[in-house]
């Protein structure tokens, strides 16, 4: 890369931290109210999301990071050399192809200070404006519907879709699908791999189940590549709903999988969210950092995705209400995980089923979040505790893997194989 076009990558870079931190001074009246009574807690919050945006000022400096980071793998040696500051062209414009920047707009005749709004919404992407209704984008401040039927239409002749595929082109596509490893080789291996990206994989469970120790491992295990899959490993963005997240948990896991602790902790951003609309506005600058580090991001965790809609809609009169913005949240999720190609993971509680003891069934508990869970979910998993630190894992609902079980175990390494 030449000098200039550096410079110009990093203003560019610079400008979109901007409207970043402006589109969370633009947030709703409710948003903000809520963000004033977080004070302090908020503050470290948020610069713990703007950090690594600053830091990361071009994509070379936070793919260096993550070399380092695997700096004692030494079986991945020449990985390292091509990750650290020399990417190569061709990796480059894969990822270029990938995410088309909404940028593009303005030789479409969109200007300049509609592309920011559209940015300071989330709306970093070509595809993520048309997987974006046009109702919810009548609702960005200045947006006639006349603008965003321009901006649709824009956005099909950019993308030059044509909505149909057939099977051997969308095959072409899913090459770019990615799995994690679980830290256990069982539980990948009714996984078909690992958890899946362009998806969402869900693990529910009652407490103690070891879904935020899976949550913890995953944090790891992301970012190690894995060349011969052809996956380059990343970075994650943990999103912590009950205060669980424990960075110290992550050095020993860093340490098992021979991770350089300091950078591997580099390599997770975190972020507390307080309530479930702020859980949602959240996405908008999770979105935000996608995009600015196109192809950096490879896991997003949401610990946990349901319990903050439980809270905030808690009476029986609220269930369909809490339905409807449940739904809305976790379509934004599946969305996110398409168009930045990210693998999320979510995780759910239990209830109690009033009506199991009627029907005889053999598990009364059930997953929180009812058919719009179930629904939005691509795999379930089903978590129960074993004997000691063993875990019993079950495939609920998968689009393409069996019903199956796997035995794994909770260590102080993270998530690994069951011993026998
Ligand atoms: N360092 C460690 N080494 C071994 N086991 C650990 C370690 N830290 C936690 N555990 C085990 O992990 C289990 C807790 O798992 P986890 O916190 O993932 O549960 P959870 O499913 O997230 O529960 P909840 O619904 O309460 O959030 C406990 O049984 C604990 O003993
Ligand atoms: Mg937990």
């Amino acid at each position: 890369m030449s000098q200039m076009m550096i410079q110009k990558k990093m203003s560019q870079i610079v400008d979109e931290n901007n409207n970043l931190v402006s589109s969370m001074a633009q947030m709703s009246p409710a948003a903000a109210t809520s963000q004033v009574r977080m004070t302090s807690q908020q503050s470290v919050q948020s610069q713990m999301l703007r950090s690594p945006s600053v830091q990361s000022l071009n994509r070379t400096s936070s793919q260096q990071s993550l070399a380092q980071g695997r700096s004692s793998q030494q079986s991945v040696g020449s990985r390292v050399g091509a990750l650290g500051g020399h990417v190569t062209e061709d990796e480059d414009e894969g990822e270029e192809e990938f995410f088309q920047d909404v940028d593009i707009l303005q030789n479409f005749g969109i200007n300049v200070a509609d592309i920011k709004k559209l940015k300071s919404v989330g709306l970093c992407t070509i595809k993520g404006v048309q997987m974006t209704t046009r109702r919810k984008m009548t609702q960005i401040k200045g947006f006639s519907e006349a603008k965003v039927d321009k901006i649709k239409e824009a956005c099909t002749k950019i993308s030059n879709d044509n909505s149909f595929l057939t099977a051997a082109q969308v095959a072409e596509k899913r090459k770019h699908v990615f799995k994690i490893t679980t830290g256990s080789a069982e539980l990948d291996k009714i996984l078909g791999g690992g958890i899946e990206s362009m998806a969402i994989t869900e693990a529910f469970g009652e407490f103690r189940t070891g879904k935020t120790q899976l949550s913890h491992t995953l944090s790891i295990t992301a970012q190690l590549p894995d060349e011969s899959k052809g996956y380059s490993g990343g970075k994650v963005i943990y999103v912590d709903s009950e205060n669980t997240f424990r960075p110290e948990r992550l050095r020993p896991i860093a340490a098992r999988f021979n991770l350089e602790d300091e950078c591997a902790l580099e390599n997770v951003l975190y972020t507390r969210s307080f309530n479930s609309e702020h859980q949602m506005e959240l996405l908008d600058m999770v979105a935000g950092l996608f995009h600015q580090e196109a192809g950096i991001f490879k896991l997003l965790i949401i610990d946990s995705a349901i319990a903050l809609f439980r809270v905030d809609f808690s009476g029986r009169g609220e269930l369909a209400d809490r339905q409807q913005k449940l739904a809305q949240y976790m379509a934004r999720l599946q969305r996110l995980s398409e168009e930045f190609n990210v693998a999320v993971f979510i995780t759910n509680q239990m209830t109690s089923d009033p009506g199991a003891t009627m029907s005889f069934q053999a598990d009364p508990k059930k997953p929180v979040g009812g058919n719009i869970m179930a629904h939005a979910s691509t795999t379930r998993i089903s978590l129960r505790k074993g004997r000691a630190e063993t875990r019993i894992a079950k495939i609920y609902d998968s689009p393409d893997m069996p019903e199956a079980e796997a035995m794994f175990a909770i260590t102080n390494g993270g998530v690994t194989d069951a011993k026998d």
